[in-house]
């Protein structure tokens, strides 16, 4: 290709790995920029320097004519630098916006007044930070509500500059049940001067403004992260509220499944294991599984079935359904359940009441904890994941390259990634089930515990499992293709 053919491309979002990470959000974002940086586009990407970003081998350093620059927003001046570090695993160069004001908080998230100010000053300083390098992308990527305001700031305060003249901007739906939906009244921090009419009119009227709605609606193309999610939400079950606009916009909406990065995750070469193991020689899987018993200190060997969860303790992650259904299903089957999460405290509080109930066969970790959710993948026979919706999900696909069996919800990504064991043909890399209540999740739960009694079946799932492959490869190249098809290179 020559290099002509390479893409400019603007990626800005609230999240990155390993520099700050709530879910999968971060992991994506990475995996995409180290894939286009890697197939030499030049992709620059920016995120808010939060105080927890560990800077010891970014090598960070301040970008010259981006220091102590003013920028008004509402009413306020706000003072920003732009400082450019490069992650030591795989060269990515990363600008960070650097603002106390704004970003010297504990959490990546905050629940304060001022938050939409956090996001529209990342949001116009991805702009600005082009206008100062002289850099015209042919494509802005925005990730979620966070940077959903590019495409409508495009169109308003910077729509005098030529710079942009031939840009596109694509906006990626992570998760359409975080909208960022504040109050009218912030509508000048906006700085529209006249752009108001750009907003949803009928919004404003009930006295709000929806950021990803508004993304939604200006930029030149949606796409989200799994072919299905992309159908599902532009219907009412799972459109939360903005299914008639998607609906409107369905030519320009593509659902891509995200890849994973597997020098991460593939337990060949995963440092952060006990032992490493391929699908030929699976005696490290078995190593990794006592291992991960012995740590949480759950009882039994080789052949009690162990039943993995990692993951944010929120209500999209089906975690309601758990607390109805395994109580019950632990009374009534014999397995136990290695839990890692953290989140909204009654859920908290549920896997805690959980683990007194059946010390020796459920152990809760409320956290956060990378090292744990790498042993979990590898420590377990199954991974359960019964979300209400799930756009893509992520540990469904590492469990699958651990050997891990996947039971999942018939939904989004996770329907997109696992296929339904059929026992006859020994085929097929997990177990779905469709109706998010209890009958769904028990039968799920004990067709997996039937499965693992026939030993040399169980082995061939998992291993069918181990041989997929959804590395970026492929996926990398469908976002380059679309991205040259609406740039016109
Ligand atoms: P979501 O982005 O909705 O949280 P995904 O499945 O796409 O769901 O991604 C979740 C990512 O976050 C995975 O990499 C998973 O391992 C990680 N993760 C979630 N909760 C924890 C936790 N408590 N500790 C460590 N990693 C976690
Ligand atoms: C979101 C979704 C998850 C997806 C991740 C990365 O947080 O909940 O399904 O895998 O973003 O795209």
């Amino acid at each position: 290709m020559a290099s002509t053919d390479k893409l400019k491309i603007c990626l800005a979002s609230s999240e990155l790995t390993p520099l700050a990470k709530t879910g999968g959000l971060a992991d994506v974002n990475v995996a995409l920029a180290v894939y286009l940086h890697q197939q030499g586009h030049d992709i620059r990407v920016l995120i808010p320097f939060y105080p927890s970003i560990e800077t010891d081998n970014l090598n960070v350093e301040p970008v010259a004519n981006l220091q102590n620059l003013a920028i008004t927003i509402g009413t306020r001046d706000f003072f920003y630098s732009i400082d450019v570090g490069t992650l030591p695993d795989n060269g990515l160069p990363v600008y960070l916006l650097r603002c106390p004001a704004l970003y010297d908080r504990p959490t990546i998230y905050t629940t304060s007044a001022d938050e939409h100010l956090r996001f529209i000053l990342l949001s116009r300083v991805a702009i600005e930070m082009c206008q100062r390098m002289q850099f015209a992308p042919d494509i802005f990527h925005c990730h979620d509500w966070h940077t959903a305001l590019i495409p409508l700031f495009l169109r308003t305060i910077y729509f005098w500059d030529t710079l942009f003249a031939n840009t596109r901007s694509v906006l990626t739906i992570h998760n359409i049940g975080y909208q960022g939906v504040f109050d009218a009244n912030i509508v000048g921090d906006l700085n529209l001067k006249g752009g108001e009419l750009f907003l949803h009119q009928d919004d404003l009227h009930l006295g709000q403004i929806n950021f990803l709605k508004t993304g939604l609606l200006f930029a030149d193309l949606l796409t989200t992260v799994s072919p299905t999610y992309a159908s599902e939400i532009q219907g009412a079950e799972y459109g939360m509220g903005l299914d008639h606009i998607l609906r409107d916009r369905s030519d320009a909406v593509v659902g891509i499944l995200n890849g994973v990065d597997y020098v991460e995750w593939n337990p060949k070469t995963d440092p952060l294991i006990p032992q490493n193991y391929t699908s030929r020689n699976l005696k490290g899987k078995a190593f990794c599984k006592q291992a991960l018993m012995n740590e949480l200190g759950l009882a039994g060997g080789s052949e009690q079935p162990v039943i993995g969860i990692v993951t944010r303790l929120v209500e999209q992650k089906g975690i309601d359904l758990m607390e109805r259904a395994l109580p019950a299903l632990l009374t009534r089957q014999n397995f136990s359940l290695a839990v890692l999460g953290s989140g909204e405290p009654r859920f908290e509080g549920f896997f805690e009441s959980l683990q007194k109930l059946a010390r020796t066969r459920v152990s809760f970790y409320r956290g956060y904890s990378n090292k744990l959710a790498h042993w979990i993948e590898a420590g377990s026979d199954m991974f359960l994941m019964p979300s209400i919706y799930e756009p893509c999900g992520l540990n469904q696909m590492y469990s699958l390259k651990y050997g891990t069996i996947p039971i999942v919800r018939e939904t989004g990504g996770l329907a997109d990634s696992v296929q339904q064991i059929d026992a006859d043909t020994a085929s097929g890399t997990g177990i779905l089930f469709r109706d998010y209540d209890e009958t769904g999740l028990a039968w799920a739960v004990s067709r997996a515990l039937e499965l693992f009694e026939n030993k040399a079946l169980w082995k061939k799932i998992m291993r069918n499992g181990m041989a997929m492959d959804f590395s970026w490869e492929q996926q990398g190249e469908e976002y380059v293709a679309l991205f040259r098809q609406i740039a016109g290179k």
